[in-house]
């Protein structure tokens, strides 16, 4: 598992950018009543409050590896179930679930070729496992991480640390899950994500992919390292003339059907 201390509230400082392929990914799911529903990687808990209002019959579980996250989700949404968990070794303590639904979350683990099955594998009959993640590992969002972790003061502090793993390509997940479902829908959307303010992507990236090379860095050094990542990526994502600053995001989604 990759060293992960997630700052909630970094992260959901974009919320509204972080949110839409959340939504986009629940259109898509084609229950209309599920008994049994799990938010695996459910973060802070903004997502799951969606699923309760989708789904307000529902059994709602919400599934995390990081307690400062499952606190702000236990506020969030007090009428669903919270459990730390690991994606590589949760499986329900109760009744098969009808959806598993993980948002931006199942990127920071390898192993996919084991998992996909996995957790398909534990759903209900003609139960569905909705999935989206990030696929950013050839952006310069990420590639540059790892650059400007190796050059610099900071680099023996960093060597080996790792951000997510890259994602599989969309063949790979149809021909991992195809034998085990009934249907499958694995589609790509590149999002133009609007951001505000002089060092967006930094900020963007501090939430999220970044976190790993900071939290191992000494405290004094984290400046000096985020700077050298904002003169990296700015000449990639320059400001337009009206000062935001577009960050092209893809992002890949699975509808596996069991
Ligand atoms: C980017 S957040 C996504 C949160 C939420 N699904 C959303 O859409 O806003 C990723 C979450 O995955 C969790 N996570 C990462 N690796 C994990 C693992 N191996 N097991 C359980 N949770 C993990 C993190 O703690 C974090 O809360």
């Amino acid at each position: 598992m990759v060293e992960q201390n997630w700052d909630p509230t970094q992260y959901l400082r974009f919320t509204d950018e972080r949110l839409r392929p959340a939504l986009d990914l629940l259109a898509q799911v084609p229950l209309d009543a599920p008994a049994s529903v799990v938010d695996l990687g459910c973060g802070p808990g903004n997502v799951t409050a969606i699923l309760r209002q989708r789904f307000p019959a529902a059994q709602l579980l919400g599934v995390d590896g990081s307690a400062a996250m499952l606190e702000k989700a236990r506020a969030a949404v007090p009428e669903a179930r919270f459990i730390e968990g690991d994606f590589a070794t949760w499986a329900p303590d109760g009744p098969a679930p009808d959806l598993i639904y993980s948002n931006a979350a199942l990127h920071w683990v390898g192993g996919h070729a084991a998992l996909f099955p996995r957790l398909v594998s534990l759903l209900e009959p003609g139960g569905v496992l909705a999935v989206q993640m990030p696929a950013m590992h050839n952006a310069p969002l990420r590639a540059l991480q790892y650059s400007v972790a190796a050059d610099g003061p900071w680099a023996e502090a960093l060597r080996g640390v790792g951000s997510a793993p890259p994602v599989l390509e969309p063949g790979d997940y149809w021909d991992l899950l195809r034998p085990h479902v009934a249907a499958l829908d694995i589609w790509e959307t590149t999002y133009l994500h609007v951001l505000k303010g002089e060092d967006a992507v930094g900020e963007w990236a501090s939430g999220s992919s970044l976190r790993p090379f900071l939290d191992r860095l000494p405290p004094e050094m984290r400046p000096a390292f985020r700077q050298a990542y904002a003169e990296a990526v700015r000449p990639h994502y320059p400001r337009r003339a009206d000062g935001t600053t577009l960050l092209p995001f893809r992002r890949l989604f699975l509808l596996a059907r069991a």
